[in-house]
């Protein structure tokens, strides 16, 4: 089945040359099966807690990859219980459609649980952006990529981060590249995405519960 526009961006973004591929959050395994055609040196992992999405991606990888059997895995788990260490090499770890919080716990989890490994992560939540990029700093991961990207009328910030501090740069918490657009409909995407985020922090400042002065400025100093 084709990848969505949104997928579609985050398999371009996945580079050569991991041992282990990590679609965690896989639902029906759309973007580890094509990783798992694109990155053929590659292992792939499939990764969801709802059981019997595992049973229907394991089937179908049965019936359309038996040869591959050695190259792919299955696992019905929380992704805060990625079993890293059973499996030797470098490890990308994809998460992907799921908020911004639950997401922060998710990397924590993992980080805290492999204290000085190399680990990469490709991320792309759904709301929460700017707190996820805070947990990311404070756990000090770098950054190596990242796009905004707009799909069914919804934005999306991609980013590709590791816990190797020399691969990336550090973490701006508002974006960095992601605003440098290439292409007249990239400038319009993120005018309209930073017009949105802006409205969205402004309105919760004038609520008064919260204060978010400072995210509203940062915000405000981005230029495009
Ligand atoms: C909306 S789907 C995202 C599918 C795909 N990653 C994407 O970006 O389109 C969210 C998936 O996360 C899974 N999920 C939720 N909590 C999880 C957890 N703690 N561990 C593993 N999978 C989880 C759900 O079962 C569901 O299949």
């Amino acid at each position: 089945m084709k990848l969505g526009k949104r997928l579609a961006q985050i398999e371009q973004m996945v580079t050569a040359g991991y041992t282990h591929i990590w679609d965690c959050c896989c639902d029906h395994g759309l973007l580890g099966t094509a990783l798992l055609n694109k990155h053929t040196n590659s292992n792939v992992h499939f990764v969801d807690i709802v059981p019997e999405l595992i049973t229907g991606v394991t089937g179908k990888l049965q019936h359309f990859y038996p040869s591959e059997q050695k190259r792919w895995h299955t696992h019905c788990i929380d992704v805060a219980t990625l079993p890293l260490k059973q499996f030797a090499g470098s490890h990308l770890i994809i998460i992907a459609g799921i908020g911004g919080d639950l997401m922060i716990d998710f990397v924590s989890a993992i980080v805290e649980q492999h204290r000085g490994e190399q680990i990469d992560f490709l991320l792309c939540p759904v709301h929460h952006q700017f707190k996820l990029r805070q947990s990311l700093q404070l756990h000090q991961l770098s950054v190596i990529d990242e796009c905004l990207m707009k799909e069914n009328q919804r934005f999306y910030e991609i980013m590709l981060v590791s816990t190797t501090a020399s691969k990336g740069n550090v973490i701006n918490l508002v974006g960095d590249k992601m605003w440098q657009a290439v292409s007249q409909e990239q400038a319009h995407i993120g005018r309209e995405y930073l017009d949105k985020t802006l409205r969205h922090y402004q309105r919760i400042q004038q609520g008064k519960k919260k204060d978010v002065a400072q995210i509203v400025k940062s915000y405000q100093a981005v230029t495009l």
